[in-house]
């Protein structure tokens, strides 16, 4: 078989309640393919349990397994108010792996990923239907890898950018754009052309922002002339994306600080988290340069209901979806996946029963939700082998 090694880091809170159901819609893969695909897990422990455990929230053994020894990490979320907030804090283990990794293209999605999802969004329907935009966060520099000082009365955060840091985050977008389309509707058939590469910073602020800005312009005038880049500074595109989400439809390419904002903001238009996966990848997603990248949900550890049995695993699954299309080459199975997930949400194909989380109004359990995503995957993965018979 295709052998694929996973390195699962669950983290904190709700954490290990996502990442059980996403290791179950996994394993349905698996069993499904018979014996073509087998997924090889190593179960490791990073965030606040690996402070408790080993005094750092990563330790230098699972930074190095995550290298030399993973095709992908699945990674769930960490932190929660018993560690706060002082370094080295379970985000901060997150932080490390991922410029450990060199993960700098943080790919996240915003999009309804079932029409029954239009009228829970707090926008009207006619203005959030057919939103549709990739906001691609630059990863590893700016302001949160920037050196730090920390005293009692004074603090400061350098938010720096180097130019070859700016331009492959920009090749990424280029990357992304015709997979879009401008119809916005990622069918990746695009007759039209690519989608707008919209980039955002602060520009007229902040010097990093004025290089992030000049950098883009000449990475996109140079080597991609055909794809129109537009530029929309932060604090403007944040409130533009609640009046006119539609609109972003294509890719947003910003820094690290402006994109971990617009992200959440983006979970606001859908309306929840709960169904906001994403990638980190260190290179272009070509299909043909895999890499091993880091897959884990936009949301964090959500420590207020977390052990009730009632966080929304969509997310987390739609994460392991993104997985199998960018580091293991496996897009068929993505796409069903991501098939099983609509028509959950759907509510067809499970006897007309909505089967919905708390966040997105209903009562369903994670486990309900995690049951109801396998039991469609699985028969839609054998409808397909019966058809190769
Ligand atoms: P959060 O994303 O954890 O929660 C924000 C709100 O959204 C909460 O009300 C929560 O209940 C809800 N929510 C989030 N995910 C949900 C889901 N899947 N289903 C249903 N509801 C969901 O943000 P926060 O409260 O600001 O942060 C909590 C902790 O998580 C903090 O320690 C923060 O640093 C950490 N965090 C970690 C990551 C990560 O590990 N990738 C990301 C963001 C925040
Ligand atoms: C995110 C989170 C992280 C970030 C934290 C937990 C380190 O907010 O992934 O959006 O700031 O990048
Ligand atoms: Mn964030």
């Amino acid at each position: 078989p295709q052998t694929f090694r996973i390195l699962v880091l669950p983290g904190d809170h709700v954490g290990p309640e996502v990442m059980v159901e996403a290791l179950r819609v996994l394993d349905v893969v698996q069993t499904s393919s018979v014996g073509k695909i087998k997924f090889v897990y190593n179960h490791q422990i990073a965030g606040g349990c690996s402070i408790n455990r080993h005094g750092t929230p990563i330790t230098d053994e699972v930074l190095r397994i995550a290298k030399e020894e993973s095709d992908a990490v699945l990674f769930g979320s960490v932190g929660g108010p018993e560690w706060g907030t002082t370094y080295p804090n379970p985000e901060s283990g997150l932080l490390r792996l991922r410029q450990h990794l060199d993960a700098f293209a943080n790919i996240r999605p915003c999009t309804f990923y079932s029409r029954s999802l239009i009228p829970l969004s707090p926008l009207k329907p006619a203005i959030a239907e057919g939103t549709n935009f990739i906001l691609l966060r630059e990863n590893c520099g700016g302001a949160s890898f920037g050196q730090k000082v920390e005293e009692a009365d004074f603090a400061s955060d350098s938010w720096a950018y180097r130019r070859d840091e700016v331009e492959r985050c920009a090749r990424v977008a280029a990357a992304l754009a015709p997979t879009m389309g401008k119809d916005g509707l990622g069918t990746g058939q695009c007759p039209e052309g690519p989608a707008t590469v919209w980039s955002s910073d602060k520009a007229n602020v902040l010097a990093s922002g004025r290089l992030w800005q000049r950098v883009t312009s000449q990475a996109f005038a140079q080597e991609f002339p055909h794809i129109e880049l537009r530029h929309q500074l932060a604090d403007s595109l944040s409130m533009l994306m609640v009046k006119n989400p539609r609109m972003f439809n294509g890719v947003i390419h910003t820094d690290n600080t402006f994109g971990d904002m617009l992200s959440d903001q983006a979970g606001g238009v859908v309306g929840t988290l709960g169904v906001f996966p994403s990638a980190s990848l260190c290179g272009i997603p070509d299909g043909v340069n895999r890499c091993n990248g880091i897959y884990e949900p936009v949301h964090g550890s959500a420590p207020d209901i977390a052990r009730k049995g009632m966080v929304n695993p969509t997310a987390q699954i739609l994460s392991a979806a993104m997985m199998l299309r960018y580091s293991f080459g496996l897009a068929p199975e993505a796409t069903t996946i991501e098939a099983a997930v609509q028509k959950v949400l759907d509510g067809k194909d499970i006897g007309g029963l909505e089967i919905r989380s708390a966040d997105l109004g209903g009562c369903a359990t994670t486990k309900q939700l995690g049951d109801a995503i396998c039991m469609v995957l699985s028969r839609i993965l054998k409808g397909e082998q019966q058809e190769h018979q």
